[in-house]
């Protein structure tokens, strides 16, 4: 079947200049604050070692096959999400927009709330600013918090100040473009982790006590396989951590050259990713090791929830080690969440930038200064004293619905409509692993089924009591119609004629 197809003769697009530049930015994108303190979180509570069964079984059945798909079809139509989604089908170029317009204006905006909240704890490390009661100071003195999403109250301006940093650093590296500014930033960003993460391993680890922790951390407990919520969790997990869904390994894989290995750099891409959070796991709970033997208390009593762990454990672990180190494991753990999120931040500018460039053809320059002031304005709602409340409802619809749902579509779009074998051709053209059938019987049914049974788990799960007893107002506003405003959204510049003339491609 011949589709109009969007000519890019006239505009060459930008490539990076390497491989490795390529493989460092999608990874910088893929690592980021979920794999410091998430992942180790959702191991300890999904029964230790054993989690990584359910975690494997999801980044072999749904992440690699879905990262090649992205990097694959990114590759082959060589545009941002919606440029790719309208060459495959004009009629799903919505698809493109509602998923890089989550991306920004869903995840970014909160995302560098919580960058900003590290960026300041980053500074309260050199004082233990948290004193002794770190939790007091997190929720009453940080965040000031209000008794419900509904009261809004105050703008907290140290969250605003190290909301500017993250905006004006992230526009600053996307507005310098792909190569000069996200892959020159990706690689200083991703060494400096690595080295920044390697220091903290190996300073955790030779902590005392700290094989206590990392032995509830590996101690694998089979008997939690058999429940649904650790299955749920895993799958989700791999989702947001490899950045599926948004558009950001479409846009990537759409700077790259004609000869690729698409399949094998898939595969670095998403092993990496996890390993990263599997080492990252040892600094977690060498930590809490640490701390249950400074306090006496098991390390189950000291492990707290994902939030509560990076900004209230942690600081209550760093509290309790020696003078002058303290100060220094606090800034490195800190100073590491930036870098993660920094590196993730760009990825999402990125990605919704690409898409208005690509459709409006406007110059980059002026789209990444438009976006991030707007991105800037809009993230201020997540700074208000009820900041975490809305951090928490968007989070949850964007995961739980947002991205499962584009994931459904993209499996459809691109298994049922598009030929898949003609895509997996392509992939094979262009060099390296050859890819087997097994990731068409994947995308087509796999994958598509586990989203959907997901899917339908999450609605079930919301309608049978109100999420985290949010007021039902609550979670409708911020949650459900913050979606539906984004889906009409996207549906409204889908029907926006392209600058671009439409020429015919009969590739497939
Ligand atoms: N992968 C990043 C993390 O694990 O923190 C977060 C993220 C970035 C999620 C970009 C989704 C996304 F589109």
């Amino acid at each position: 079947m011949k589709q109009p197809q969007l000519s890019e003769a006239h505009h060459p697009r930008p490539q990076w200049k390497s491989r490795m530049g390529f493989i460092l930015a999608a990874l910088g994108s893929a690592v980021g604050l979920g794999n410091i303190w998430r992942f180790s979180y959702l191991c300890y509570k999904n029964g230790g070692g054993a989690f990584l069964v359910p975690y494997l079984i999801a980044l072999f059945v749904v992440g690699i096959p879905l990262m090649i798909l992205e990097l694959g079809i990114g590759h082959r139509m060589r545009g941002s999400a919606p440029m790719t989604f309208a060459k495959v089908n004009r009629n799903w170029e919505w698809c493109g927009w509602w998923a890089v317009i989550c991306a920004m204006f869903g995840i970014m905006l909160y995302y560098s709330t919580v960058i900003s909240w590290c960026f300041n704890y980053v500074f309260f490390s050199f004082d233990l600013r948290w004193g002794i009661d770190a939790n007091h100071f997190f929720f009453q003195e940080f965040l000031k918090i209000s008794s419900g999403p509904g009261e809004i109250g105050d703008i907290i301006s140290p969250i605003v100040l190290g909301l500017i940093g993250v905006w004006a650093f992230s526009w600053l590296i996307v507005f310098f473009g792909v190569q000069k500014g996200v892959e020159r930033a990706n690689k200083i960003f991703m060494p400096l982790l690595l080295v920044l993460t390697i220091v903290l391993v190996v300073l955790s680890v030779r902590l005392e006590g700290a094989m206590e922790g990392i032995k509830v951390y590996l101690t694998p407990n089979f008997d939690l396989l058999t429940k649904k919520q650790v299955w749920i969790d895993a799958f989700s997990q791999i989702f947001f951590t490899l950045s599926l869904s948004f558009g950001i390994m479409i846009t990537y894989a759409s700077y790259l050259p004609r000869k690729v290995n698409i399949v094998k750099d898939a595969y670095i891409i998403s092993l990496g990713n996890c390993l990263f959070s599997f080492i990252s796991g040892f600094a977690v709970f060498g930590t809490l090791g640490y701390m249950s033997h400074a306090t006496g208390k098991p390390v189950s009593e000291v492990v707290s929830q994902a939030i509560g762990l990076a900004f209230v454990t942690y600081p209550q672990a760093i509290s309790l080690m020696p003078k002058m180190f303290c100060n220094f494991f606090g800034v490195l753990f800190f100073g590491s969440l930036v870098v993660a999120g920094l590196s993730s931040a760009v990825s999402l500018i990125e990605a919704f930038s690409s898409a208005v460039i690509d459709k409006f053809h406007y110059p980059r320059k002026v789209v990444v200064s438009v976006v991030c002031i707007a991105g800037f304005f809009g993230s201020i709602i997540f700074t208000s004293q009820s900041g975490l409340f809305w951090i928490d409802i968007v989070d949850h619809f964007i995961n739980q619905y947002g991205l499962i749902l584009v994931g459904i579509f993209q499996c459809i779009l691109l298994g049922w409509i598009f030929k898949l074998s003609k895509l997996r051709e392509h992939i094979n053209h262009a060099g390296g692993i050859v890819l087997r059938r097994w990731w068409e019987v994947c995308i087509k049914f796999v994958t598509p089924i586990v989203l959907i049974l997901l899917f339908i788990n999450n609605l079930q799960k919301e309608l049978s009591s109100p999420y985290e007893g949010y007021p039902w107002e609550a979670i409708i506003l911020i949650g459900r119609d913050w979606l539906i405003v984004a889906l009409i959204a996207a549906l409204f510049v889908a029907m926006r004629p392209w600058k671009r003339e439409l020429v015919d491609q009969s590739e497939h």
